[in-house]
């Protein structure tokens, strides 16, 4: 695990940005992991800047979400699918079958999960995947307890997840379910690089950093793999 670590939240995301932008120079085709959370906008902030400028910068690129509120329609503002838009697709020239969410309104869920793994696979597998990080450590919407096993599944959000994304749902209950890419989905990607910035994430951060491997802390299932870089402010 490489860590690099930042002064401030802007130098973090203009690295995150240029790991971004190489990556999609150097392998038009690339399949990339993407995050949602406020951790990542100065990096989407960036890539999208630059890829103004750029002829056909994403145009072969596929993207898988690393998940989607069960419930909740493409439409809804607080899924994940209009914060993608809103940060990143509806800026660049991805082709938007190329773009692929969990959908969360589908009556059987647990055929929508194993649909998204079958596409994962159909496009590839994954070969550089951001991640963000909850402040419990959970990465994705795998939450502490998840098997290092798991795959894209329906999951309970815990009452700290809900609450700490309640600013997408005013007035309205945060959704208690969501699909989620497992931990071992993840892990499958050849590459990965975790954004951890803020008073918040400190101790998540510091408890990733001292090795231990835990499945209460699911994302010290990071040290499992052998190509994840980390950078924090
Ligand atoms: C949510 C997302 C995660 C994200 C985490 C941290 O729960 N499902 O993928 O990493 O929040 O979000 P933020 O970057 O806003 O702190």
């Amino acid at each position: 695990m490489i860590w690099v670590s930042f002064s401030d939240y802007a130098s973090l995301s203009t690295r995150a940005a240029a790991i971004f932008l190489s990556a999609i120079r150097q392998s038009p085709r690339i399949v990339l992991g993407l995050p949602t959370g406020r951790t990542p906008l100065g990096m989407y902030e960036r890539v999208v800047a630059e890829c103004s400028r750029e002829y056909h910068c994403f145009r072969d690129v596929v993207t898988f979400n690393l998940d989607e509120y069960a419930g909740i329609s493409c439409e809804h503002p607080g899924s994940y699918c209009t914060f993608m838009k809103g940060v990143l697709f509806d800026h660049v020239d991805v082709d938007p079958r190329n773009t692929n969410i969990p959908d969360g309104t589908v009556r059987d869920l647990a055929a929508e999960c194993a649909r998204y793994e079958r596409d994962i696979a159909a496009a590839g597998g994954l070969q550089l995947t951001f991640l963000g990080l909850g402040s419990n450590g959970h990465i994705a919407f795998n939450e502490p307890g998840t098997p290092w096993t798991s795959r894209t599944r329906v999951v309970e959000l815990t009452e700290s997840t809900r609450a700490a994304n309640a600013a997408l749902f005013p007035g309205e209950e945060v959704p208690r379910q969501a699909i989620t890419m497992g931990i071992a989905t993840i892990l499958s990607s050849r590459r990965i690089v975790l954004l951890a910035s803020g008073e918040k994430k400190r101790a998540a951060i510091e408890r990733l950093r001292s090795g231990e491997r835990s499945e209460d802390f699911p994302a010290s299932a990071l040290w499992e793999h052998d190509d994840v870089t980390v950078l924090v402010a």
